[in-house]
């Protein structure tokens, strides 16, 4: 079964009036739910996106427990390059991890066409099995965007500056280019292969995007994340823009191609709104950290959100990064029943 082209989810994405605010959250699934935590044992998030039927049992998990209005596909980021070879792991509590870290011209070669189906068919298998499962919930695929996967296979692992990042960006701008088009591709022949199978939307993660300037994100990595949209486009399902610390870059973020914009919690949502406009769709932005505090003070900031979008179409909720690991699932599920409550005509 498809989900309904009325689902609140889809409708907000559209930017009309929907019949409730529609509510999910970045990492829904993961370290946050027992049941997730039982399931996926101890090995590596890789190993546990290869087993479709797991992936998609994953991927369901939130659903069921809080009632949101759209399930994300249970991956990661740096499925495509791991897919295609580069040598990505994930180590627990840490984040992608690269053995050779992309340095030179001859690392391209590392990194060919992705083939969805012959490099990892365990994706779109999982889309099919969560769409079936999900009934007319919209499951919502994801990519990378190129600039962040660049700064994993760059940077080797988590880095606070990306400075290995930004001296490549600026002093190889040639090499720079062609790796963020080749990454590009690669996120288009990932979402088209998800959405083939039955994602009803993506979102585009370009989590750190916001260590940029402006005038360098327009420069040296819009016009590859904006290649990424224009494909999307084509494939006539909602596009969402996410990054962190993005307050500078929103109006950027939508140029890029993007429907819905995310916005992280350092922005209020009016004033995302106003910087924006009015034919952009937002989605956010609570910060997560809240939902660790007595239900009161989570409940406030909750109507906060809400009251800052003012009741205007095309908002949806959402935390303004991903669930913390200590969140207390009881307290997601009061969030889910409130902004349905509230945000409900
Ligand atoms: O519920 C969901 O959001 C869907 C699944 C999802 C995962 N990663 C699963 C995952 C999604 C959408 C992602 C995207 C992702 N991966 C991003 C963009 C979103 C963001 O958080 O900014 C980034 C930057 C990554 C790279 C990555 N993968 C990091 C930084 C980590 C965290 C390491 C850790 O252990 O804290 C991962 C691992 C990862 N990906 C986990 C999950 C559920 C946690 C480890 C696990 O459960 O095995």
């Amino acid at each position: 079964m498809s989900p309904r082209p009325d689902a609140p989810f889809l409708v907000a994405c559209r930017n009309r009036p929907a019949d409730r605010v529609p509510v999910w959250f970045m990492r829904q699934a993961g370290r946050s739910l027992p049941e997730y935590r039982r399931l996926r044992g101890t090995g590596s998030i890789l190993d546990a996106v290869r087993d479709p039927d797991l992936a998609a049992e994953i991927t369901l998990q939130p659903v069921r427990r809080y009632g949101v209005d759209a399930a994300i596909l249970y991956s990661d980021i740096v499925v495509p390059v791991a897919a295609v070879g580069f040598g990505v792991e994930i180590a627990a509590g840490v984040g992608p991890v690269v053995a050779r870290p992309f340095r030179h011209e001859s690392d391209l070669d590392r990194l060919p066409p992705l083939d969805p189906e012959a490099d990892c068919p365990y994706v779109a298998e999982t889309v099919r099995l969560a769409v079936a499962r999900l009934a007319d919930v919209p499951l919502i695929g994801f990519a990378g965007a190129p600039f962040t996967v660049a700064s994993y296979l760059i940077e080797g692992g988590p880095s606070r500056d990306l400075g290995r990042t930004k001296a490549l960006m600026l002093g190889r701008p040639d090499l720079w280019a062609r790796l963020l088009d080749r990454l590009a591709d690669m996120a288009v022949a990932s979402l088209r292969a998800q959405v083939a199978a039955g994602a009803a939307a993506v979102q585009l993660f370009d989590s750190w995007a916001g260590t940029l300037s402006p005038d360098l994100y327009e420069r040296c990595v819009l016009p590859a994340s904006a290649k990424v949209f224009a494909a999307v486009a084509e494939l006539d399902v909602p596009g969402i823009h996410f990054g962190v610390t993005t307050g500078e870059l929103l109006p950027l973020l939508a140029e890029a191609g993007a429907g819905v914009v995310g916005v992280d919690w350092r922005v209020p949502l009016d004033e995302a709104r106003r910087r924006l406009g009015p034919d952009v769709a937002v989605q956010g932005n609570l910060d997560p950290a809240v939902c660790l505090a007595p239900w009161p003070a989570v409940e406030e900031r909750v109507r906060d959100v809400l009251a800052r979008n003012g009741g205007r179409p095309g908002h949806v909720f959402n935390l303004g990064h991903g669930v913390l690991p200590d969140t207390d699932p009881a307290v997601l599920e009061r969030v889910v029943a409130l902004v349905h409550e509230e945000g409900g005509r």
